[in-house]
């Protein structure tokens, strides 16, 4: 049930980094933290709900061993993932004495994970940090790759680093805590990462649908240690996301534009689900995905008890301003990733605007 899985980077330098994934491994961090980064000043940043649930006790156990260390919170939600908290963590970092040879520790869900490496790629230009994702999405898929950053009025994820953690501790026991809904949130990108890359991955959730609780460590450990393998492999052919890497943007391109033209009220799953939902359907309509691979993936999405009809868009000028403000988008237009299969997908597809008003429920013009 315990998965060590190593990251290898070797360019532009050689850096390497475990993922570890074990239950109950959040019990065992504060020796972790004593052995492996003896002397180090710890700077823990969480969120409020994180900070409530593991935070303080992670706080009382670094001080029971004499080590130097504190805690820093954000309100918990989407809505923190801006420069203004950005800001005050570094003030927070700076007031306390942070150094250069100072470790953060990013406790919590992806927008904490996403948040704390920001903070941490950018103070001091750049101090180490860990993460120990607290959320079934943080846990496959944010805390892995490096990717860090914080939204923009314009458009989701706009302002980041690359900036590679130096471990990551999984403990499937948090996810107890966890609601129903944001663990199905989680899901959608398990879903994600199999459709795009794993034939036999995605067979295992579609069979599985029904099994997947967040209780069930056994079946869940599997689901995540595989999530993390695929990415890492993914991670280590293509860290700064020229090619490759943009496989896992499956979903995410109407996604993004579904978050931030319905300002954050729905979870990053949730918009990813639909997203994946919409997208196939564009590859369908262009000739791409056979109609049968389309249900079924819409149906597992089901299963698992994601919503997968498009939402209203109040703003459809907004919603087109983000899909334009997309990352994968170039002077030609914006860029999306497509299923040609379960398993199998294509970077780089231009769309034209027609196929994407069709399979967002938009009148036509
Ligand atoms: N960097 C990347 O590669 C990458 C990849 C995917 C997603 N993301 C980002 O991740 C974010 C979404 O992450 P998320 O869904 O984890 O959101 P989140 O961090 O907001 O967590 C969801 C909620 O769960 C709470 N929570 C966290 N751990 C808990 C626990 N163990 N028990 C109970 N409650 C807990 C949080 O306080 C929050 O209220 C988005 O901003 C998305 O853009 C980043
Ligand atoms: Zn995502």
């Amino acid at each position: 049930m315990n998965h060590n899985i190593v990251v290898r980077l070797d360019a532009p330098v050689r850096r390497s980094y475990t993922i570890r994934i074990q239950s109950g491994i959040l019990d065992d961090l504060p020796d972790t933290i004593a052995r492996e980064w003896r002397g180090k000043d710890v700077f823990i940043i969480t969120d409020s709900n994180v900070r409530r649930l593991y935070g303080t006790r992670l706080l009382r156990a670094l001080s029971s061993r004499n080590i130097s260390s504190c805690l820093l919170d954000f309100p918990a939600g989407e809505q923190s993932k801006n420069a203004e908290v950005v800001r005050r963590l570094h003030t927070q970092l700076l007031a306390q004495g942070i150094r250069r040879d100072s470790l953060i520790v990013a406790l919590g869900g992806g927008v904490v994970g996403d948040v704390a490496g920001f903070a941490a790629a950018t103070v001091l230009r750049g101090v180490k940090y860990i993460q120990v994702p607290t959320t079934l999405l943080a846990q496959v898929d944010s805390s892995v790759g490096g990717k860090v950053g914080i939204d923009h009025p314009l458009g989701k994820n706009l302002i980041g680093a690359f900036h590679q953690p130096s471990g990551v501790y999984i403990d499937p026991r948090t996810l107890h805590s966890l609601t129903a809904a944001d663990f199905r949130n989680g899901l959608a990108e398990v879903v994600k990462i199999a459709a795009a890359l794993d034939r036999k991955f995605f067979e295992q959730i579609e069979r599985t649908s029904r099994r997947i609780t967040k209780n069930g460590l056994r079946l869940l450990s599997d689901i995540i240690a595989r999530s993390v393998a695929l990415k890492v492999a993914v991670v280590e052919k293509d860290e700064f996301e020229s090619g490759l890497r943009k496989t896992l943007n499956l979903g995410h391109t109407l996604g993004h534009a579904i978050e931030a033209s319905m300002n954050y009220t729905l979870k990053h799953g949730e918009a990813v689900a639909i997203g994946l939902v919409a997208e196939s359907r564009i590859a369908v309509n262009m000739g791409l995905l056979k109609e049968q691979d389309h249900m079924r993936l819409r149906n597992t999405l089901r299963r698992l008890k994601l919503q997968t009809t498009f939402p209203k868009i109040k703003s459809r000028s907004r919603f087109f301003a983000a899909l334009a403000a997309d990352k994968k988008s170039d002077a030609g237009g914006t860029k999306f990733v497509l299923l040609k299969g379960l398993g199998y997908s294509v970077i780089g597809v231009q769309v034209p605007t027609p196929f994407v008003a069709q399979a967002c429920g938009f009148p036509i013009v």
